[in-house]
């Protein structure tokens, strides 16, 4: 794991080493450590799946800094069968800020670099900022000058966000596609191997260099769509959206494409309509990282599709494509020379109202 290189500033007598925590937008966490280390938090994975995949648990887990050791064993919890005791520690939004500069984790001082919020590099944060200005994040939370860490990074929060918005005017309801042990949900189509590893899809093409999809069983019909992923290049995947879950080149819809293309020249986060040709071209190469995880999103409604990549918008389209359709992650094949690797972490989907 990378500290982070800017900070001067050490810790005495850390007792958790803490895990960088990894923003999806802009900084990945491409660094893992080398075990699989799941087995710490299992026991709570048993009724919190989704946590499986989310980006916070992930990223502290890799230093094993497990559940207990934030929320406490949590004994009485986890063996309650009625539900009605809470784990031995609870943070509210307020108690964050807090929680997470403990002296031991992101807070200045002491013998080993840690990384907290004066850490932070003040233009990539404003950036990040404008970039949210007027949308919530996954975790159902606005990005602002007043942001708490969750507010930023991971979507730890997920479930509050679902609860705190039931019977507001606008129901915020994300939910998790990929539940982080398997593909429960999807359907794979075509000659692609899709295994589950670290809490990860993992998308590669098989020995007859033929292209794939994994296709969500479910149609959506209007939604938002945030997928996290990382790929090894050069690469052509996508996401699928509004398809039709069919075999590879037949299918309608829309795809949001994760590739470099010259003729034309495009990037990822270009819009393909099928049938059609690229309908929106990212001329930006420098969104993506490519050593890290990056966030594609999209709103899509109506006949209107807008597409972000790693919180920077790259455009609208309108399709007369179908008004819904099943999502899917796409990867085409490739010689047998070559391996190329797609890995999604996480699948965030919230239904909208039929065009407001
Ligand atoms: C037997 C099932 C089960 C197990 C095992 C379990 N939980 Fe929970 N937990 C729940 C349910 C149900 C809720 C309440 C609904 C929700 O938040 O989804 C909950 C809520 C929570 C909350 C939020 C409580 C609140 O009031 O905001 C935390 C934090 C939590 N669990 C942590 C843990 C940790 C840490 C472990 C492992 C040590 C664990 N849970 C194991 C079922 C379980
Ligand atoms: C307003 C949004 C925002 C808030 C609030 C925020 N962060 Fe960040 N954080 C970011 C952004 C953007 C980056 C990437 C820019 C950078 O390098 O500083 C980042 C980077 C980080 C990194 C480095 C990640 C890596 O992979 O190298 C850590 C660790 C981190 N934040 C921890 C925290 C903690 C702990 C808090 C709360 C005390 C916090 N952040 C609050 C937006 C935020
Ligand atoms: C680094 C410390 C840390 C770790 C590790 C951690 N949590 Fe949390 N957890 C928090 C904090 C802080 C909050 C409050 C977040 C907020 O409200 O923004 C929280 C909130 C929650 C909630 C409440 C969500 C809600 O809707 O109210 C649940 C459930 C939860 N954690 C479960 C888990 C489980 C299960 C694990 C392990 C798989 C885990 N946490 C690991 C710090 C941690």
């Amino acid at each position: 794991m990378h500290f982070n290189k800017r900070t001067n500033l050490y810790l005495a007598g850390g007792i958790i080493i803490f895990a960088a925590f990894a923003c999806v937008f802009t900084v990945g966490f491409a660094q893992e450590s080398q075990s699989e280390k799941a087995g710490g938090n299992s026991k709570c994975y048993v009724c919190h799946a989704t946590m499986k995949a989310e980006e916070l648990t992930v990223s502290h887990l890799t230093l094993d800094v497990t559940c207990d050791v934030c929320h406490g064993l949590s004994t009485e919890h986890m063996h309650d069968e009625m539900l009605m005791t809470k784990p031995d520690l609870l943070f509210g939004r307020s108690e964050v800020r807090a929680m997470c500069s403990n002296p031991s984790c992101h807070k200045p001082g002491g013998e080993r670099s840690v990384y907290g919020l004066a850490d932070h590099d003040e233009k990539v944060v404003e950036e990040f900022i404008k970039s949210w200005r007027g949308r919530i994040r996954p975790n159902g939370r606005a990005v602002t000058h007043d942001s708490v860490c969750t507010d930023c990074h991971g979507t730890h929060n997920i479930t509050e966000a679902a609860e705190q918005q039931n019977g507001n005017e606008q129901p915020v309801e994300w939910a998790a596609l990929f539940n982080g042990s398997d593909i429960t949900g999807w359907k794979s189509s075509g000659d692609v191997s899709w295994t589950v590893k670290r809490s990860r899809i993992v998308a590669a093409p098989g020995a007859t260099g033929k292209s794939g999809v994994l296709w969500t069983k479910d149609e959506y019909e209007d939604y938002l769509l945030a997928v996290t992923f990382q790929a090894t290049w050069p690469i052509h995947a996508g996401i699928w959206l509004r398809g039709t879950g069919k075999e590879q080149g037949v299918e309608k819809g829309v795809r949001i494409e994760i590739f470099d293309s010259s003729e034309p020249m495009a990037f990822t986060g270009s819009v393909m309509v099928q049938g059609k040709g690229l309908a929106l071209a990212n001329l930006r190469d420098d969104l993506l990282d490519k050593e890290g995880w990056n966030t594609l999103s999209a709103k899509v409604q109506g006949d209107k599709i807008q597409v972000w990549l790693n919180g920077k918008e790259i455009g609208v389209v309108r399709t007369s494509g179908p008004a819904k359709g099943k999502i899917g992650i796409y990867i085409e094949g490739q010689p047998k020379s070559k391996s190329t690797e797609l890995q999604v972490r996480e699948v965030q989907i919230q239904r909208l109202k039929k065009q407001e």
